[in-house]
């Protein structure tokens, strides 16, 4: 790719109560995290401990709201739709088509789509998610990223420690083919990313751990837990890696060309 890559975004807003149809300044305030992270450009980088920071990536992909909708009509991107229902099942996937209560997609080759519900729920347990993505290569009708609004943008609804906008930064990082930093095998040592310069890591990192935080004889810098595809709090994440951008450019080479 030569140049950053620009990628057209629909929001799709569903809402049960008033409060839950987000205002526009809340869906910018996520956009502009989003340019911000993919580009290295946020003001929390300098936070990057600095063994780290030669790995810091300019992702060089760009996020803007739609200005045409899948008719060739203008559009501000974001639909606004009143449901039903209050929450939606990750396993089913409700928030993405209009006959469970959710939108249907725009072609996801042509849009990111982003529906921002009231809450998303695991039927395994019941328990609450921020948000979820399908990973590239899946059926475009699902593709795209889910995100409670509470967990959405920097302002409005969105909540602590959750309101940096982080977890859509997360759920892209999936969009373009990340994978979690610990590699998604529990505790264990034996999982990976597949990215080379992220260090072995046993599980997720929660809260805003202490520099350094060792696991899998990763000493002596450890978990790389300021990685946006760990679990820390949002104000505790603030970096994608060179082997991380080289993944998403994989991506947009391959699955997501369309781009
Ligand atoms: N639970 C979500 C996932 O696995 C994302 C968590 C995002 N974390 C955050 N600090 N915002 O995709
Ligand atoms: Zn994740
Ligand atoms: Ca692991």
């Amino acid at each position: 790719r030569v140049g950053p890559t620009r990628i057209p975004v629909v929001v799709h807003v569903l809402f049960n109560t008033a409060a839950q149809n987000i205002s526009d300044a809340q869906i910018t305030s996520q956009i502009d995290v989003l340019n911000q992270d993919f580009r290295a450009q946020n003001p929390d980088v300098a936070k990057v401990p600095p063994v780290w920071k030669p790995l810091v990536a300019d992702a060089r992909i760009q996020f803007h709201l739609a200005t045409e909708d899948p008719e060739g009509q203008p559009t501000d991107g974001i639909t606004r739709t009143q449901t039903q229902t209050t929450r939606f099942n990750i396993r089913t996937d409700d928030a993405k088509s209009a006959s469970t209560g959710g939108h249907d997609a725009w072609p996801a080759d042509k849009y990111l789509n982003i529906w921002v519900c009231p809450r998303i729920f695991n039927p395994a347990d019941g328990d609450e998610i921020l948000g979820y993505a399908q990973f590239p290569g899946g059926a475009p009708e699902t593709d795209g990223v889910v995100i409670g609004h509470r967990f959405f943008g920097t302002n409005g609804t969105s909540s602590a420690p959750f309101n940096l906008g982080r977890t859509t930064t997360h759920e892209v990082g999936h969009w373009l083919n990340l994978r979690h930093i610990w590699g998604d095998d529990g505790e264990g040592c034996s999982g990976s990313d597949f990215v080379a310069d992220t260090p072995n890591a046993g599980g997720p990192n929660f809260g805003t751990p202490t520099f350094p935080s060792l696991t899998c004889s990763n000493g002596p810098d450890g978990d790389m837990f300021v990685n946006y595809m760990d679990y820390t709090d949002d104000k505790g994440m603030f970096m994608f890696t060179k082997g991380q951008a080289a993944r998403m450019d994989a991506a947009l080479d391959s699955f997501r060309s369309s781009f």
